[in-house]
């Protein structure tokens, strides 16, 4: 049974995935923290983002700009002008919404009035702060919307320095800020959130084909991972929706419990940004075809997407409830990759001998994989645990285990059960937990 919104929430915090922030102070409405489970599950899913992008291709390159920039790029990028949702208020309630996203845009949601918002006005999503001591305008910073920037700001400095022929690409990962009007549906739109995006510049005349290429890629790097084909979907953008940057867009979708939304968005950005830099900066961000004897502004195609939207997706994705002999269980059935424990390692009673060798056992695997020891509660509970956490395999030292050396191995999602030499344990879990 595939999960519904509550069960998804509960289980995040129940568990220790994620927490609401600031809880003991009544909560920061729309901002998170990443508990111990939710930590790993986010730093695998960048991982694995991580690995494909920058550690399998020869292409790209990876940076970790600022957070805090110069006001210039935000004032060449667009930014300022342009990075704005319409916001009206209802005059009966007070209550704020996005124009856009309003199902009636003549009735507020909130309090069911008819004729009572106000006139639309754009509002900036930027966070606005001061570097300094003094508040004034001249020190006004902003918190960065999108990492992107910060790639196109170091196109010069990342081909230079890395010797970088096109196409190539430059990627990133890290936190943006957007004061959105209507953050919700828990961490799927926040203020705060982790962005993985990568520029890939390319030859103008090769745009076009580069783009459908990578909206492949990308589409097929959520599947790889085990995403249900059924519940992905690739559309195109409006030519009314387009980002102001873009000419075309394609967003990877999922099927969330609310119905399709966005994942990650595809966008063949064209010169725009790099003209934009170099007609504010005076900075000469051109590129010289040394074959073609050209020089010429590269264009880009802009695989953008959100780490901490696609962990909340991996989650429910996973999740399934499912009756096993007559008893309820549920799983997290997540790639072996994306899992925040590989390997649990449960002895079947707390004797000291038992627990002697389990300590051996454990720091053998700890070596190479995150692992969790659980010495608490009957063993049929422990496995129902892990199984709750997406745990692809649990390793159980009984008492047989003192005289044959040998430990039972549980699947996650077949429950069968091998019997293996510990002295052949790490090979036989390393093929089973891909890299
Ligand atoms: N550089 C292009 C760019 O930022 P975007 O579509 O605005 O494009 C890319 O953002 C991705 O970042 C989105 O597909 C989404 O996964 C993530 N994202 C954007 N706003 C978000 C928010 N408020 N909360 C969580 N994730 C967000």
């Amino acid at each position: 049974m595939p999960a519904d919104f509550d069960t998804i929430v509960n289980l995040s915090k129940r568990r220790g995935f994620v927490f609401q922030s600031s809880e003991i102070y009544g909560g920061l409405r729309s901002a998170y923290d990443y508990g111990p489970l939710g930590v790993e599950l986010l730093r695998n899913v960048k991982d694995q983002w991580w690995r494909s992008m920058v550690r399998m291709r020869d292409d790209v390159v990876g940076i970790d700009s600022a957070i805090l920039q110069s006001p210039e790029v935000w004032a060449a990028s667009g930014h300022l002008d342009s990075f704005s949702d319409p916001l009206v208020e209802c005059r009966e309630c007070n209550s704020r919404h996005r124009l856009d996203k309003l199902d009636d845009v003549d009735t507020c949601p909130t309090c069911g009035n008819s004729g009572t918002f106000t006139e639309p006005k754009e509002f900036n999503l930027m966070f606005k702060t001061h570097m300094g001591p003094v508040e004034s305008d001249d020190n006004a910073v902003y918190l960065r919307p999108e990492t992107a920037q910060g790639i196109f700001i170091n196109f010069e400095n990342v081909r230079r320095t890395a010797r970088m022929k096109l196409p190539f690409g430059i990627a990133q990962i890290g936190k943006s800020f957007r004061n959105e009007i209507t953050p919700g549906q828990f961490v799927f739109r926040t203020r705060e959130f982790e962005q993985m995006e990568m520029e890939y510049f390319c030859r103008p005349d090769d745009a076009d084909a580069v783009f459908a290429e990578w909206v492949d890629i990308r589409r097929q790097w959520y599947l790889d991972l085990g995403m249900t084909p059924q519940n992905l979907r690739l559309r195109q953008h409006d030519p009314d929706e387009l980002a102001h940057y873009a000419a075309d867009t394609y967003d990877v979708e999922y099927l969330f419990p609310w119905g399709w939304d966005e994942l990650e968005g595809i966008a063949n950005r064209t010169d725009f940004d790099l003209k934009a830099h170099i007609a504010r900066s005076g900075e000469d961000l051109t590129y010289f075809d040394q074959e073609a004897d050209e020089r010429f502004v590269p264009y880009v195609i802009e695989p953008a997407g959100g780490a901490t939207r696609t962990t909340f997706a991996f989650l429910i994705d996973a999740y399934t409830d499912e009756e096993v002999n007559g008893e309820q269980r549920t799983v997290l059935r997540l790639d072996p990759r994306l899992a925040p424990v590989k390997v649990a390692v449960l002895p079947l009673s707390k004797k000291p001998d038992l627990v002697e060798t389990t300590d051996t056992v454990a720091s053998l695997l700890r070596e190479r994989w995150q692992i969790e020891v659980d010495v608490t509660q009957s063993i049929g509970r422990r496995y129902r645990r892990q199984d709750e956490i997406g745990t692809p395999l649990c390793v159980t030292i009984d008492f047989d285990t003192l005289d044959d050396h040998q430990v039972t191995v549980r699947d996650r999602d077949t429950m069968a059960q091998d019997r293996i030499p510990i002295d052949n344990l790490v090979a036989y879990l390393a093929e089973r937990l891909p890299a």
